[in-house]
């Protein structure tokens, strides 16, 4: 007998996921979903989506308690990756769902890895009556499946189901990608300064359309050509816990990813001069100050300074003095998605 009966109290299925920040990035695709490259990433902690899912008699999606439409720009995306979601289960049950992210909506951190993943295991849990990620991976859902359900709402929300340091492989077809746990997150105590807007800023180009503008770059192939040996690097730098050189290479790749952008057809920027001033001043704080601190930065307004957690700080204060229109989050590396289960109307996270 199913727990969520009429005659019993409706149970709500809450999932956690994490968001991350790519040092090696995932941009541009050789089909519906499949990478063009392998993109290796670091899974947040504090920046996390929290998403719960019941069973109700139409599909209905809340972010940040507002209602969203079918066809609203983050509505789309959410309610066509519900779709797709409910018939690989083969399951009719209509779901309303409530979502937040602990950051703030649209100020230059994605929200879409966290989103979508959190949105694939409370869905997924609440039509199979799973309770927590053991039960959801009996159901037949592990990890890898789960992390392979989210990648179809959004590329980089299959690397926010490992935890530490995750590489996403792109394999030799659509199949075969898959994504893996490089370092676990108490390996190394890593930290990201996020540095964003305050305020929403709209993007004028999605990053979904910016991965198809990638290849119209001269740069594109240069970049595909070099992978092979920037992969190996990466993981060097990674096993030997050798910062340095890590961050050397979170840099470059940065500035690669800003070029290939700036030289697609029409060019793509999601940094406002502000920004290129603190990618500047990050470089200035380790020649000048000897502070271990390296810039990257994503499809969204925002910079992420990758630093060992203790210095962490010192990097949030030297910001905050220098630039003055900016919120400042100090995020380290986390862990592994959170699911469980109540009888609905209990809302506490
Ligand atoms: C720049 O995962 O948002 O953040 O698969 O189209 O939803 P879709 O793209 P998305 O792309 C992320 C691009 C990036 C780099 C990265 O996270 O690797």
């Amino acid at each position: 007998m199913p727990k969520n009966s009429s005659q019993q109290p409706k149970i709500q299925y809450v999932a956690n996921a994490p968001s991350n920040i790519a040092f090696l990035k995932y941009w541009g695709k050789d089909g519906k979903q499949w990478a063009s490259n392998d993109s290796i990433s670091m899974t947040l902690s504090k920046c996390e989506t929290i998403t719960q899912a019941t069973d109700s008699s139409d599909d209905r999606v809340y972010l940040h308690g507002e209602y969203l439409n079918t066809d609203s720009k983050h509505g789309r995306k959410i309610y066509r990756h519900l779709q797709f979601l409910r018939t690989i289960v083969g399951v009719e049950q209509a779901l309303e769902i409530h979502s937040h992210n602990t950051f703030p909506l649209a100020c230059g951190i994605a929200s879409s890895a966290s989103g979508m993943a959190a949105l694939t295991i409370a869905a997924l849990a609440c039509w199979t009556r799973s309770s927590n990620l053991t039960e959801l991976a009996a159901a037949g859902y592990p990890l890898a499946k789960l992390a392979a359900l989210a990648r179809q709402g959004s590329g980089s929300a299959c690397r926010s189901f490992w935890g530490g340091i995750v590489q996403w492989e792109r394999g030799d077809s659509p199949a075969t990608q898959r994504t893996y746990q490089l370092m676990p997150a108490n390996d190394w105590q890593l930290a990201d300064v996020i540095v964003c807007a305050q305020s929403p800023v709209s993007k004028d180009i999605s990053s979904s359309a910016g991965h198809a503008l990638a290849q119209t770059s001269p740069l594109f192939t240069v970049r595909r050509q070099g992978m092979p040996e920037k992969i190996k690097h990466f993981r060097q730098a990674l096993q030997q816990h050798d910062f340095v050189q890590l961050g050397m290479l979170i840099e470059a790749e940065a500035l690669e990813f800003i070029q290939v952008m700036a030289t697609s057809t029409p060019p793509l920027s999601y940094l406002t001069q502000d920004l290129y001033d603190l990618l500047a001043f990050v470089r200035a704080c380790r020649q000048r100050d000897n502070l271990p601190a390296y810039f990257t930065v994503d499809a969204g307004a925002a910079v992420h300074i990758i630093c060992v957690a203790d210095v962490a700080e010192q990097i949030r204060q030297k910001i905050q003095r220098n630039f003055h229109n900016f919120m400042i989050i100090v995020d380290k590396i986390g862990a592994v998605p959170r699911l469980h289960s109540r009888p609905a109307g209990q809302d506490s996270n």
